[in-house]
């Protein structure tokens, strides 16, 4: 779809839709997603997203277990067998709509929920989730679920919508912040929503003045909320 019917079914999707249902959202915004997902890391995203996949990078080894929880159409997938085609790939997501566009990639595909994950204990040596958690309405149980699925040694990678410090960040951002919680039910996390460890095997970093942010566990991690940000922040 180009021109002004392009523009038009952009604008249904973000302005248009009450917010309700995530899965029937995602559903609805299956068609033109990947269309919003470029724009989006053009206009904020990439730093955080590239921060991911250095992380990932470091640790991905052939033959490791996979979960891309929440993975959308699979664009992170895709991005995670160009580092390494040897995975165990494990797609899940809400939206039936959104995985089906996810068809192409190997591995299981599951629909599910991160609150719930139909996964076992101690069953992946990585977890990556890329803009999810700030859809979902619980993101500190999601990251539990995360953890919980790991092996020992293994890692969680999650990026996520940061609400920035301060007045003049926040009201810079607030078109942005109105976009994607109209079009697609995510929350600009405040720190307190914001799931969290510090300790020596965590990292965490911040882009574009706290508007996206970058965090990696393991599974030494409890994760909490964050009550206040810390000298590790970078
Ligand atoms: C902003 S999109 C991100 C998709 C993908 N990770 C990416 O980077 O393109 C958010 C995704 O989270 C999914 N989602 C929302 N709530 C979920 C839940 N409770 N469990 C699993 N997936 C969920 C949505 O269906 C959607 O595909």
């Amino acid at each position: 779809m180009t021109g002004p019917e392009s523009v038009l079914a952009d604008a249904r999707i973000l302005f248009g839709a009450p917010q309700g249902d995530v899965r029937e959202l995602y559903d609805r915004a299956a068609d033109r997603y990947e269309h919003f997902r470029e724009l989006w890391l053009r206009i904020a995203g990439a730093s955080a997203e590239n921060a991911m996949l250095e992380e990932v990078g470091r640790r991905l080894q052939p033959g490791a277990r996979v979960l891309d929880a929440g993975c959308g159409t699979g664009s992170l997938s895709r991005k995670l067998l160009e580092l390494e085609p040897d995975l165990r790939l494990t797609l899940l997501d809400l939206s039936p709509a959104m995985l089906a566009r996810a068809g192409d990639l190997p591995g299981e595909h599951l629909v599910g929920s991160v609150l719930d994950l139909p996964l076992p204990d101690a069953s992946f040596d990585l977890v990556v989730s890329d803009w999810v958690i700030e859809t979902v309405s619980d993101p500190i149980r999601a990251v539990q679920e995360y953890l919980r699925i790991l092996t020992p040694g293994g890692t969680t990678i999650y990026t996520f919508c940061s609400l920035p410090q301060g007045f003049f960040s926040r009201a810079g951002s607030s078109w942005l912040r109105g976009a994607v919680t109209h079009g697609f039910a995510g929350r600009f996390l405040p720190a307190e929503r914001t799931p969290w460890h510090d300790c020596g095997n965590s990292s965490r970093a911040r882009f574009h003045g706290g508007l996206t942010t970058t965090v990696t566990l393991s599974t030494c991690c409890t994760v909490g909320p964050e009550l206040t940000p810390t000298a590790s922040d970078t």
